[in-house]
């Protein structure tokens, strides 16, 4: 595994008002934004150093996590996030909850809320869920990702890793391999990389690239499509690997893995192509050889496990930041 560079450099000035009661996307984030998210992970990544990985920033708030779709890394970095700030966490899940009799979000949301919970942290199969929830409920919400739309956390995360390796995000050539037409990681990544200055290259068979990319002009100018693989890892600083679902296989979407990996895994030859100094990212979890060899998951550019890690100081200082400015 590399060694973690420690010194910040990004703009460690950026100091703003941070006035947000929920975090739902990123699409209306400033540069300023997320490098002020990211310096209070810095923050909290120091806590994380500690023998004992705990403040009292949080105490007395109560933390739900509503997870309507599995999650091992957003669900488990939320709690113990939400633990070394000291707040009283609840983890709910709806297959052992009245969900399973008919409760609706709406009336989970209030239950939830008359329970005292300040900040619920939603992940839902369903686009928009959070932004409902947030139009209902008195708590803060957190999208921990919604259907194909977004993964606001995972995308501060990847911001975060990336200055962690490279002296910026503004002009780097970054590119997204695999499924980016599915995926709430892609869309989420795309406006937030392109807001912070990067070049995307998206790279995969035609049918699971998107059909529209981009809301608007300026990300639409940062942004690119290349089908040949070799063509665009060519020069690249920083590669993200997707996931390959297997239903876009019964969908159709791709002839076969066969074919996949053929055409796009992410060999160690093909990432030759890339800068020397590139790092390689996945959000998670991994297909072994599909979308990603395992020789390149475990090479010494492979930033995979810290982005793990670093998910915990990210969740840490959006916690923080959320909660700090609602009593
Ligand atoms: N990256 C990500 O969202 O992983 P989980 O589904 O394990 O939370």
């Amino acid at each position: 595994m590399r060694q973690f560079n420690t010194t910040p450099t990004h703009n460690i000035d950026a100091e703003i008002n941070w006035s947000r009661r929920h975090l739902l996307d990123i699409d209306s984030f400033s540069r300023d934004e997320f490098n002020y998210v990211t310096n209070t992970a810095l923050a909290m990544q120091e806590i994380l150093t500690r023998p004992i990985k705990k403040v009292p920033a949080l105490r007395g708030k109560t933390i739900v996590t509503l997870f309507y779709e599995p999650s091992t890394r957003t669900r488990g970095s939320f709690e113990l996030a939400a633990k070394h700030l000291s707040a009283d966490v609840v983890n709910l899940s709806p297959p052992a909850s009245s969900i399973t009799k008919g409760e609706n979000l709406r009336d989970t949301l209030r239950t939830l809320e008359v329970m005292g919970a300040d900040t619920i942290i939603l992940r839902h199969h369903m686009a928009g869920a959070p932004h409902f929830a947030a139009r209902h409920a008195k708590s803060c919400i957190i999208n921990a990702g919604d259907g194909w739309h977004a993964h606001p956390t995972q995308t501060l995360l990847d911001i975060y890793t990336i200055q962690k390796y490279k002296k910026n995000v503004e002009g780097l050539k970054i590119v997204i391999l695999g499924d980016s037409r599915h995926s709430r990681v892609a869309r989420s990544n795309i406006s937030g990389l392109t807001r912070m200055g990067a070049y995307i290259t998206l790279c995969g068979p035609p049918t699971l690239l998107p059909f529209s990319i981009g809301r608007n002009d300026s990300v639409q100018s940062m942004l690119k499509v290349e089908l040949d693989i070799n063509k665009a890892l060519d020069g690249a600083d920083v590669v993200i690997a997707l996931r390959i679902q297997k239903e876009r296989q019964k969908a159709g979407l791709i002839p076969g893995i066969e074919e996949y990996i053929s055409g796009y895994q992410l060999t160690g030859h093909r990432l030759k192509q890339a800068k020397p100094d590139a790092i390689v990212m996945h959000p998670g979890p991994v297909n072994e050889d599909i979308e990603i060899s395992m020789e390149v998951v475990r090479c010494s550019q492979s930033v995979i496990d810290e982005q793990v890690a670093n998910g915990i100081a990210i969740r840490m200082a959006i916690l923080y930041l959320i909660n700090r400015g609602n009593g």
